[in-house]
């Protein structure tokens, strides 16, 4: 099979393109490198993988990525709350409106299958309850909705998609992120530091990157159509600190000042029943931060670890994704 891959160098495309070579199949990778290429350099000249540098965005290049393609992943997006508020526009140009002209495109180009990465952040705050896939959804941030928007939009455009809406995901990837929950607090373990919790009482799925990748090749391979929660465990985030503090000895220090508001707990049950199983834990997690990150991460609080960070320090980042609007420095 080929597929078009977008936004293939980030955390979780950087692993899914090596998944999906591995497994046979030829990958199109179309992605604007806003955090660089270092992530796919190894696996750049491999034959069966072909890079087209463009932002989706451009309907031109859009189109052209589609030629002799059989299935689209589209993973591309600004992520993260912190990120698409910096200027919410420009999330919904990238997140929402580029989303939906490609869900047309691949209508109008027969694609067989679009697979659609989105959030389990679309439930927002809704304690007390297991959600599944035909519950509420209640987005609380420009994000969110983006993503909820999008998902709309691509059920109206292309005829049986597949969505996959995802917990927050954790653990090593080429592209390291470490303005994730998990990812930060065995960092900050790692390094001796107090892990900061703020509120704690917060209910989240959470899902390993490998386990997220391994999704969308279930998904893809299995010709899945329509919207699962992907998740490993709900875990409020005060219990998840200590989880990862009994694995590598520290402190917890929790600030009552609740940052993030959502809360929810989540069934994955759906895409269970089809024999799609999350098996990736924090002890996983911990025991490759020490292999193989460790040693090359210098310094974790450095930006290219974090979205917001990057977008928010970066003028050549900032000339790439904003057209005009509060964060565009010429
Ligand atoms: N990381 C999480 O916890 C999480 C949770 C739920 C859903 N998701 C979804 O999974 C997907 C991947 O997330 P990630 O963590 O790998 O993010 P990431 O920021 O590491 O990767 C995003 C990739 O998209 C590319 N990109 C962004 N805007 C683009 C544009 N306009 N044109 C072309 N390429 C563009 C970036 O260069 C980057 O390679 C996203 O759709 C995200 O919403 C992620």
């Amino acid at each position: 099979m080929k597929v078009l891959l977008t936004g293939g160098s980030g955390y979780l495309g950087s692993i899914l393109s090596r998944k999906l070579i591995a497994k046979g199949h030829g990958v199109r990778i179309l992605d604007n490198f806003l955090f660089g290429d270092n992530s796919i350099k190894d696996i750049k000249n491999n034959k069966k993988i072909e890079i087209v540098e463009g932002d989706i965005r451009d309907l031109s290049i859009v189109g052209r990525s589609l030629k002799n393609i059989d299935s689209v992943i589209h993973l591309a997006s600004i992520v993260g709350t912190q990120s698409a508020e910096l200027d919410p526009k420009t999330s919904i140009e990238i997140n929402f409106m580029a989303t939906r002209n490609i869900a047309e495109l691949c209508k109008i180009y027969k694609i067989k299958q679009f697979i659609f990465a989105s959030t389990c952040s679309v439930y927002g705050a809704q304690p007390n309850q297991l959600i599944a896939e035909n519950s509420e959804v209640n987005p609380l941030d420009s994000y969110g909705q983006s993503k909820f928007q999008s998902e709309r939009a691509i059920l109206q455009a292309y005829d049986y998609p597949t969505i996959l809406r995802l917990g927050t995901l954790f653990g090593a990837s080429y592209r390291m992120r470490f303005d994730l929950a998990i990812n930060l607090f065995i960092a900050q373990a790692m390094n001796k530091e107090k892990i900061t919790v703020f509120g704690g009482d917060q209910w989240r799925p959470f899902l390993h990157v490998d386990d997220a990748a391994e999704a969308f090749s279930f998904a893809l391979e299995n010709k899945m159509e329509g919207i699962y929660n992907v998740i490993w465990k709900n875990i409020t985030i005060n219990q998840m600190a200590k989880d990862v503090k009994k694995l590598v000895p520290t402190k917890i220090d929790i600030s009552k000042d609740i940052v993030d508001k959502r809360d929810y707990k989540v069934t994955g049950a759906k895409l269970e029943k089809f024999g799609f199983k999350a098996k990736k834990d924090i002890t996983y997690a911990v025991k490759e931060f020490k292999e193989k990150i460790q040693d090359d991460v210098k310094n974790y609080t450095d930006e290219k670890y974090s979205n917001y960070k990057s977008f928010f320090n970066s003028k050549s980042l900032q000339r790439k994704v904003y057209t005009q609007g509060p964060i565009f420095k010429q």
